[in-house]
């Protein structure tokens, strides 16, 4: 339905609210119309979610990504959003634009704006273990849908679609924030597939990397393990701030920003194989889920210790194959004559530790990064950090609305949706929402941004299909399962629906933006 009603040309405030309710659109049967809309629009950017996942690319180097969509939006679908490649200096960002204007209004009335954040980038040596190629689809269906109906419906609008690298490594977020380009939006939409359906805080996340140096191979390796040791004994007395953790990461093997190995090395050197093993099996119990081990003589005359396990997210509380190999160094490091070495890697003289530090509020994220530090001491030759990520925050009101419509029928009749307190990781999106909290309630006291972020579950019910929680290599497999998509095109079509309300309806609109006016 187009506006066909004369607009005057507003003078006075309470003009423009009258004017604005007589011209708010009809929008009962939206939920139907995005229906048919998400019919025409989802299958397209569904074949580029797929093809994310097949060629997954890691932080900053997201150029295949960034093509499909400009490529998509220029040749495929030319003319329906002003597509900005290569957005803000940043080579893998992109920027989609629609405005929809009605033209008998003002054309200086400002235009309410809604803007979705769209993430594709993978992780290295697991693919799309995050499911970012989700959050690609999720952010270029919901604005598709988004013009479709402002256009049919007749809304004034205008719609964002903001393609941000590197999320996994450093905080792509911050760079753009910088550049401005999350200005301007009023209300910022994204959606995270893991595990679960949950709209719930992220933690607040720092990686403090130790560097150990020196000029002989064992001293180095001894300086890290002890240090790993002292961190975890410090971690087990407790950390400042709620919910806080440090993990460790090695930077050998497969080493991953971001992912807690699945494998790791420790060769000992002046022990038996015998005892090693013992050594071992004394230790690995069921606070190791998934944990194994082999040793063997290895050629340089020492023992190749190699621990696996099922690596996964940096801020899981499990034993990792790490923490194994840590133990079994704590266990034999006092016995003379025994030394250790890194196998196959048996000469370098330089061995990065990443310590992973999360706590679930920004303003304890110091305290525990300084326990952290202060712990490793002078053991390191340099410790360097990266961009924090803050905690992002449930700003309220918007949740509700999401909720109550996925419990209708046309978005599933999803009743396992609730807003949890429990923050099961981090995102660089909390860079936009940069949320203040009362230092001693913890409650939200303002934010820069409003920004909405449901975590949605992508398993297939009933154990159907794979499941794994985000950055376990099997998760990669969940995010490229066809029942994993039809999800997505549910929440995205959803987030869609809430959109156009709010574009719709300046009191719903005021309601969502009230936290920034504080
Ligand atoms: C909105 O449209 C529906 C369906 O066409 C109709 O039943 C309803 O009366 C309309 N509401 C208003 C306020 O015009
Ligand atoms: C050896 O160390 C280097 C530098 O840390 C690393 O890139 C490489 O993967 C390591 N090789 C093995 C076999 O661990
Ligand atoms: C283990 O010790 C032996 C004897 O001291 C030495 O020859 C060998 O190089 C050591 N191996 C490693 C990997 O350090
Ligand atoms: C150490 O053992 C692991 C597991 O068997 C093996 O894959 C690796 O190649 C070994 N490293 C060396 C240097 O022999
Ligand atoms: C299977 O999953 C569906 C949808 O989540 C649920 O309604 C049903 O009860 C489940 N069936 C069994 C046997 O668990
Ligand atoms: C606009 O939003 C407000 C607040 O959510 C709601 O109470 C009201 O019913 C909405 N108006 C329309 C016409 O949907």
């Amino acid at each position: 339905m187009r506006l066909t009603e004369p607009a005057p040309f507003l003078v006075t405030s309470t003009l423009a609210v009258l004017s604005s309710h007589a011209l708010a659109a009809n929008v009962s049967t939206l939920a139907t119309k995005l229906q048919a809309i998400s019919a025409e629009v989802f299958p397209g950017l569904k074949a580029i979610a797929v093809d994310i996942w097949n060629n997954p690319e890691v932080g900053l180097s997201e150029h295949h990504a960034h093509d499909l969509v400009v490529d998509y939006f220029t040749s495929q679908q030319p003319g329906e959003w002003v597509v900005t490649p290569h957005a803000y200096g940043m080579e893998t960002a992109f920027k989609l634009d629609f405005e929809f204007r009605v033209p008998a209004v003002n054309p200086n009335t400002p235009l309410p704006v809604i803007g979705f954040l769209a993430e594709y980038d993978a992780l290295p040596g697991i693919g799309h273990a995050c499911g970012h190629n989700h959050i690609a689809l999720n952010g270029l269906a919901a604005a598709s849908m988004v013009r479709a109906a402002v256009v049919q419906l007749g809304i004034p609008a205008r719609v964002v679609v903001m393609g941000t690298p590197d999320e996994e490594g450093e905080a792509g977020k911050h760079k753009l924030l910088q550049a401005g380009a999350f200005d301007g939006v009023d209300v910022w939409f994204m959606a995270h597939p893991t595990s679960a359906n949950a709209v719930q805080p992220m933690n607040a996340r720092i990686n403090a990397v130790a560097q150990f140096r020196g000029t002989q191979h064992g001293d180095v390796v001894r300086a890290a393990y002890e240090t790993l040791v002292a961190v975890r004994d410090r971690a087990a007395g407790g950390l400042p701030g709620t919910a806080s953790s440090v993990v460790a990461v090695e930077d050998v093997g497969m080493f991953a920003s971001n992912v807690v190995q699945s494998r790791i090395s420790l060769g000992i050197n002046g022990s038996t194989l015998e005892v090693v093993q013992q050594t071992v099996s004394s230790i690995l119990d069921s606070t190791y889920p998934g944990v194994t081990f082999t040793a063997a003589n290895d050629c340089t005359g020492g023992v190749n210790l190699t621990t696996f396990g099922p690596g996964g997210h940096a801020s899981e509380s499990t034993k990792s194959p790490l923490v194994l190999t840590i133990e079994t160094f704590r266990a034999l490091s006092s016995q003379e004559g025994v030394s250790f070495y890194l196998p196959g890697n048996a000469s370098t003289t330089a061995l990065d530790i990443t310590f992973d530090i999360r706590s679930r509020y920004t303003l304890d994220l110091n305290s525990v990064l300084n326990v952290v530090t202060s712990t490793i001491g002078s053991n390191a030759a340099a410790i360097v950090t990266d961009t924090i990520y803050p905690a992002l925050e449930v700003t309220p009101f918007l949740p509700g609305v999401f909720i109550d419509l996925l419990k209708t029928d046309a978005y599933g009749a999803q009743t396992n949706w609730g807003v949890s307190s429990f923050a099961p990781a981090s995102t660089d999106a909390a860079w936009l929402q940069n949320a203040v909290v009362d230092p001693t309630t913890k409650a939200l006291i303002k934010a820069d941004r409003v920004v909405f972020h449901p975590n949605f579950g992508i398993c297939a019910p009933n154990g159907t299909g794979p499941c794994a929680f985000n950055h376990e290599p099997p998760f990669r497999d969940v995010a490229g399962t066809e029942y994993s998509y039809s999800r997505t095109e549910i929440v995205a079509r959803a987030l869609a629906h809430v959109a156009v309300e709010l574009l719709n309806n300046k009191t719903m609109m005021a309601e969502a933006t009230e936290i920034l006016g504080r």
